[in-house]
């Protein structure tokens, strides 16, 4: 049985009594979704690394609609002066060590995997698997392939630690330095590195993947890397990161809510836990980009409207199974159908962070920061209205689209 776009969202309502986030991701389908960067990279282009093919599809159409609403790039980040970034970070060396760090949590105080996992050393241990299986077999499939997707972009951590490893302030010369902000990285990475373990054990023990596609994808997806955005510049990768933490938050918890109605409480538990972890990096991040507001204003509105221009790409965005060409792009839509990450969500996130580091009110800024500031500022707006013209926008009705997964056997 194929995994049925359009007819998903019937299948929701009927396996489940009523619900906000069925109502909701109904409410979001009609805005379509952006959470995809403006290119599809599809398998040519792995092969090919210089060559970006363009995919001709609706949500590419709303990326083009979106960038009428920006300037074109043209150049990269105007990098602030390193000497100043140096001295800013090093300022702030004392205030990360009392403010920063202790958002890790030391590693025995931390859940680890095999908390919510069946213990093979126990005598119950296949009582609690054969529970384990009759539970996830509840879990419609495409509330499996959003598990799925997110339990592969966790898995590319390597590539994530080796971004902000890249990035000046944040890098680690020895792999042992004693800066904070090499602590945050590797401490970051460690707790990070659960997440990917617990989903892929969870999900491997359910019985309901094609685990050697799975594999591949995950290989493919680190060999191919992450294209960010943040180059070295460590104000762009604290604005990514507040704002990647914050959306990877919302979507692990709507697949919580989502696991939960199906019934699979011991599932919803391990997603909510994973969210609430990334919403601790959230804050972490997040407030060091708001002592960043208070030392450079000007710098970090600059910087924060060149992310924003660019768009937020979700870190996974060249994943590859050696099948679909369009894997991410597929895997996104199911994402946004079932209300696990959408447009609306995109927009939300932006809110907050406007909200959070106080945007509108910087005041005495350079003739940059005040262009930075009205253009992020004025970009909520721009977003929702254009949602509104796309919810407007009479639909040509056709024929529902099925797209098949190999992760699920190519259901
Ligand atoms: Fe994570
Ligand atoms: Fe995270």
């Amino acid at each position: 049985m194929a995994v049925r776009l359009a007819s998903h969202m019937n299948m929701m309502m009927s396996s489940t009594s009523s619900t906000s986030v069925v109502s909701q991701s109904r409410k979001r389908l009609a805005f379509g979704v952006d959470i995809l960067p403006p290119f599809s990279i599809t398998k040519s282009t792995l092969a090919s690394p210089n060559k970006l093919l363009v995919s001709s599809t609706l949500r590419f159409q709303y990326t083009m609609e979106t960038e009428n609403l920006t300037k074109s790039l043209g150049s990269p980040c105007p990098h602030p002066r390193k000497q100043s970034v140096d001295e800013i970070f090093k300022s702030m060396e004392s205030w990360a060590t009392d403010n920063i760090l202790p958002m890790l949590k030391p590693a025995k105080e931390c859940w680890q995997p095999q908390d919510f996992l069946p213990d093979p050393c126990s005598d119950g241990f296949h009582d609690q698997l054969r529970q384990l299986q009759a539970r996830s077999k509840e879990v419609p499939d495409d509330c499996l392939v959003v598990l799925v997707g997110n339990m592969i972009t966790e898995e590319a951590l390597p590539s994530y630690h080796a971004r902000l490893n890249a990035t000046d302030i944040f890098h680690d010369h020895t792999g042992v330095d004693t800066t904070p902000w090499a602590v945050w990285t590797r401490g970051w990475s460690a707790e990070e590195n659960r997440h990917g373990d617990l989903l892929n054990k969870y999900l491997y023990l359910s019985g309901r993947l094609d685990m050697k596609q799975v594999e591949t994808t995950i290989q493919y997806l680190i060999a191919a890397g992450v294209d960010i955005g943040t180059s070295n510049n460590p104000y762009l990768l604290t604005i990514y990161t507040s704002f990647q933490e914050r959306a990877t938050a919302i979507s692990h918890r709507n697949t919580a809510k989502l696991a939960m109605q199906c019934g699979d409480m011991k599932l919803a538990q391990i997603c909510g836990i994973i969210a609430s972890d990334e919403k601790r990096h959230e804050s972490a991040y997040s407030k060091i980009a708001e002592k960043l507001f208070e030392m450079d204003p000007n710098g970090m509105l600059v910087a924060f409207a060149y992310m924003m221009r660019r768009k937020i790409g979700m870190p996974a965005h060249l994943m590859y199974d050696g099948k679909d060409e369009n894997l991410f792009k597929h895997f996104s839509e199911v994402a946004s159908r079932i209300g696990v990450y959408t447009a609306g969500e995109y927009r939300g996130v932006l809110e907050h962070l406007v909200g959070r580091w106080n945007v509108e009110k910087l005041g005495g800024l350079s003739s940059e920061g005040r262009e930075a500031q009205d253009y992020i500022c004025k970009l909520p707006n721009k977003i929702a209205k254009l949602e509104e013209m796309r919810a407007r926008t009479p639909k040509i009705k056709t024929a529902p689209t099925t797209v098949s997964f190999s992760w699920i056997f190519d259901k």
